[in-house]
């Protein structure tokens, strides 16, 4: 089957970043959230982001029409009746994805592959919500995934090899190289290896060892890391980061419990970025 158009699921920092790439890349794209307000801020902000691009002349005002004109934004979820290709983009939260692949399901032609872009969770229990196990798999893009180039890409139980290779082929078109995860395991590679980076660095706060700023001077110059732990966390989302903590906690164990004060910031409404202040103040 040719992919014509990609449906994403979710237009928070990561569904509005990749509707965007994959606008970019050709594809004509179905964008849905549950309020008009999320979509229209996404579209907004690629809007914004291609009038950057016009200005350093990249673009010309007509391909920009083009490419905005390839988005429809949508919180009619049968509209993703017509997609080719889903990628599932929701808040990091196993009960709610699992519902929104029970709906796809019954939405989306059978032969459609439905990513989803989890950051730590089961890509098998996800799919289980579905008939289609075999047609779902883990394509985990990274923030910002206009700028990002690489995609995890995780087999379910389940997963076919045909899945596995249109998800290449997807993710080729998109400019994106794909690492396979042999196994589904919480956090997959990236997140594994870099969770307990984090986890140490806010502790080494908590602590009173050093100053956030200095954790993240010591961690870019020493170790040559474009952004440091903190500023990672806040661009990550702390609400996102919390909710992958605490999956790695149940499946994984104790040592991944996210700290108290990570905790209390979410609590505090200071998600990061998206809200304007995190660990940081924006
Ligand atoms: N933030 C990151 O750095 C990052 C990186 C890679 C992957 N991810 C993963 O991407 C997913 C989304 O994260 P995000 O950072 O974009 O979060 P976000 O909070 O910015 O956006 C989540 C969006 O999902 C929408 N949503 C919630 N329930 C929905 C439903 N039932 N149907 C449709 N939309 C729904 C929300 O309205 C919101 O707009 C998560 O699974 C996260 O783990 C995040």
């Amino acid at each position: 089957m040719e992919i014509k158009t990609i449906g994403v699921i979710g237009a928070g920092a990561m569904g509005g970043g990749i509707a965007q790439v994959a606008a970019m890349s050709g594809f004509e794209v179905i964008l849905y959230d549950v309020e008009q307000s999320f979509v229209d801020k996404a579209i907004h902000r690629f809007s914004a982001h291609l009038d950057k691009q016009i200005t350093q002349k990249k673009i010309n005002a007509a391909e920009k029409n083009t490419v905005l004109g390839r988005i429809t934004g949508t919180t009619k979820v049968e509209t993703l009746e017509t997609a080719d290709f889903v990628i599932e983009s929701v808040v990091e939260n196993l009960a709610i994805k699992k519902d929104v692949f029970t709906k796809l399901d019954s939405i989306c032609r059978s032969e459609v592959i439905i990513v989803t872009n989890t950051s730590s969770m089961s890509i098998t229990e996800i799919a289980s919500a579905t008939a289609r196990p075999d047609r779902v798999a883990g394509m985990h893009f990274f923030i910002p995934p206009t700028i990002m180039d690489v995609v995890e890409l995780t087999r379910g139980y389940y997963s076919s090899d045909e899945t596995v290779r249109m998800i290449k082929s997807v993710a080729g078109t998109m400019g994106k190289q794909c690492v396979e995860v042999k196994k589904d395991t919480p956090g997959f590679i990236a997140n594994r290896v870099y969770t307990p980076l984090l986890l140490e660095a806010f502790k080494v706060y908590e602590e009173g060892i050093a100053s956030k700023e200095d954790i993240d001077a010591a961690m870019k110059l020493a170790y040559k890391l474009p952004i440091g732990p903190f500023e990672l966390a806040d661009y990550i989302g702390l609400d996102t980061l919390k909710s992958g903590m605490e999956y790695f906690e149940s499946e994984l164990g104790p040592s991944w419990r996210p700290p108290l004060l990570l905790k209390q910031l979410v609590k505090a409404g200071r998600l990061g970025k998206k809200t304007g202040k995190g660990w940081y103040d924006y």
